[in-house]
């Protein structure tokens, strides 16, 4: 990468770190901590400033609740630029919510277990580090315990959301299809977001009476898991968060090997991995499209369309080689028209794309950096190397 590329990363890093020690998504749209954010950070960090990847992690990690759970945002300040706030969350309804700080009753793609390793890999300080995972794991073990044993309720292996914000990809043309099974009523309130981006970036405000809703909803229940699962309209096995907890798991296996304890733990991990990997393959996996896709678990159905979160699983090594290279088939033939950089966020050629909205088309670059190693595993050197030149080109071109 060109060094003027690289000085330009660490500077915004630099002027997004806030105490007690996180990194800001984005000054003014993102005012607070995210947990996947975090965890991606993190990973640049380690390649230049090893206290820091552990500082970002310890944060997160420390406003993990009683029963495991590790919050989406952590609002550490106030913000005026940010709608709902922790007022409109009210997390601390959940009986076992942290009492330290203020956050969301939401998950997101459970990314910390497969960070540390890359943490590790990119260390300075292998001894220093494997000491920092020591006391970090167990904290990202419980948190998995927590989605196995409340949010996969047929023990499939698979974890549901109940919110398009646990998923990470915000406002993917995939929630359209649960949205059209919902009524919410019109909220009164203030969008925040479109005084920072342009609106025709951003979801609509009738999309905001959705999200408010299911939190609202979650509210109603105390943030219960058992009874969220069995009233909200939206419950959805993700196949990028699905692929990102088996990438964990795996990580965090190598990771209890490299520490030296936790072979009671090592176990459970084997055994969630042996009920998680099959069972990804064999529901999400369409045949048809070639790569994976969402199943709505309300109604009992998959949703039919790609994203670039069909392809995650090659960061994850689960498919085959020869799944793995009808997915390299679909990238190429599907994502790859004129004019066009690799890998949209949203299939091109359905009527849903659009190329300006968040998640319904512009690529995402964390996305990106996944798919590039997911594709370097499975030998796909050249297709993993376009996927870095576009990445770059993209930063490049149009900025961070
Ligand atoms: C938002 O408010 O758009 C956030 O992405 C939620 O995580």
């Amino acid at each position: 990468m060109k060094d003027n590329l690289i000085e330009t990363a660490k500077s915004i890093l630099d002027k997004n770190y806030r105490e007690p020690g996180f990194t800001l998504p984005s000054q003014g749209l993102y005012p607070f901590q995210w947990n996947w954010d975090s965890g991606l950070i993190a990973i640049g960090y380690a390649n230049y400033d090893l206290d820091r990847a552990f500082q970002e992690i310890q944060t997160l990690l420390d406003t993990q609740w009683e029963n495991g759970f590790i919050p989406h945002i952590i609002f550490h300040g106030e913000s005026d630029t940010y709608f709902p706030g922790p007022d409109f969350h009210e997390a601390s309804l959940h009986p076992q919510a942290t009492k330290k700080y203020k956050t969301t009753g939401m998950i997101q793609p459970p990314v910390i277990g497969f960070v540390l390793y890359e943490i590790y890999k990119r260390s300075s300080n292998k001894k220093k580090t494997l000491e920092f995972i020591t006391q970090q794991i167990d904290k990202v073990y419980y948190n998995h315990l927590y989605l196995y044993t409340n949010r996969d309720p047929y023990k499939e292996g698979l974890v549901y959301i109940y919110h398009n914000w646990e998923s990470g990809t915000d406002n993917s043309p995939i929630w359209d299809m649960i949205w059209a099974t919902m009524d919410p009523p019109h909220y009164e309130f203030e969008r925040r977001d479109t005084t920072q981006v342009s609106a025709r970036e951003r979801p609509t405000n009738r999309e905001y009476d959705h999200y408010l809703y299911l939190i609202d909803l979650a509210k109603q229940y105390n943030y219960n898991d058992a009874k969220i699962s069995e009233h909200s309209p939206f419950l959805v096995q993700d196949p990028l968060l699905n692929a990102l907890l088996i990438k964990s798991n795996q990580s965090m296996i190598e990771l209890y090997k490299l520490c030296g304890f936790g072979g009671d733990k090592i176990k459970q991990l084997e055994a969630w991995q042996e009920l998680s990997i099959p069972n990804y393959e064999a529901k999400l996996f369409n045949s048809q499209l070639g790569a994976y896709v969402h199943y709505d678990l309300r109604n009992k159905r998959p949703i039919d369309m790609l994203t670039s979160s069909s392809f995650v699983a090659l960061f994850a090594e689960i498919p085959n080689n020869e799944k793995a290279s009808r997915m390299r088939r679909i990238l190429l033939d599907r994502f790859n028209g004129e004019e066009m950089y690799l890998c949209a966020s949203f299939d091109p050629y359905n009527d849903h794309f659009d190329p300006k909205r968040y998640w319904r088309g512009p690529v995402w670059i964390n996305v990106n950096w996944m798919l590039y190693y997911g594709l370097q595993h499975y030998g796909m050197k050249d297709l993993a190397e376009r996927i870095r030149r576009d990445s770059l080109e993209l930063v490049e071109k149009y900025g961070f």
